[in-house]
């Protein structure tokens, strides 16, 4: 990783460093994640269209919106984001979104194992960034995996059966 730049932060530079690390991973993911969410909403097809046509317009909105914070605390530690979509492409760790899935289950099932996937690592970079002794970055990133476990589970409601 490349040095960070100069910060009045009391934090010292190593725990800068590893925040840096985490808040990028997590980055990229929701970046990735974005996008699946927008090609869902683009393309879904068949039960229950609009009620998830709407809720995912709702969930990639709020991504956006936490991405934004999560890029903008990892600035102010001294870091740069990961956040062109070459980088995204590159170091992503979500599996890539199928362009040919159509079937709004279907959809909702990819989604739901992208959801699941991130939430593991934002609750590994929450155990990470407390011990190194960032409890802001760890406050961050716990209110986004709460906020993650919730897509979750409203992903999941739609694929109950009987
Ligand atoms: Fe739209």
């Amino acid at each position: 990783m490349a040095s960070l730049h100069r910060t009045r932060n009391d934090l010292g530079e190593n725990i800068r460093k590893a925040s840096v690390n985490v808040l990028n991973g997590t980055l990229t993911d929701m970046i990735d994640l974005t996008n699946a969410v927008r090609m869902a909403h683009w393309t879904m097809k068949g039960p229950n269209f609009i009620g998830l046509h709407e809720m995912l317009e709702q969930f990639y909105n709020e991504l956006f919106a936490t991405a934004d914070e999560v890029a903008e605390r990892l600035v102010q530690l001294g870091g740069t984001p990961d956040g062109t979509s070459q980088i995204v492409a590159e170091k992503s760790r979500l599996a890539p979104y199928s362009q040919q899935t159509t079937y709004t289950l279907d959809h909702v099932k990819e989604l739901a194992d992208r959801f699941a996937n991130l939430g593991k690592s934002v609750r590994e970079g929450i155990d990470s960034t407390d011990d190194a002794g960032d409890a802001d970055t760890a406050d961050l990133l716990t209110g986004l995996s709460r906020d993650l476990d919730k897509k979750l589970w409203m992903l999941e409601a739609h694929l109950q059966e009987k």
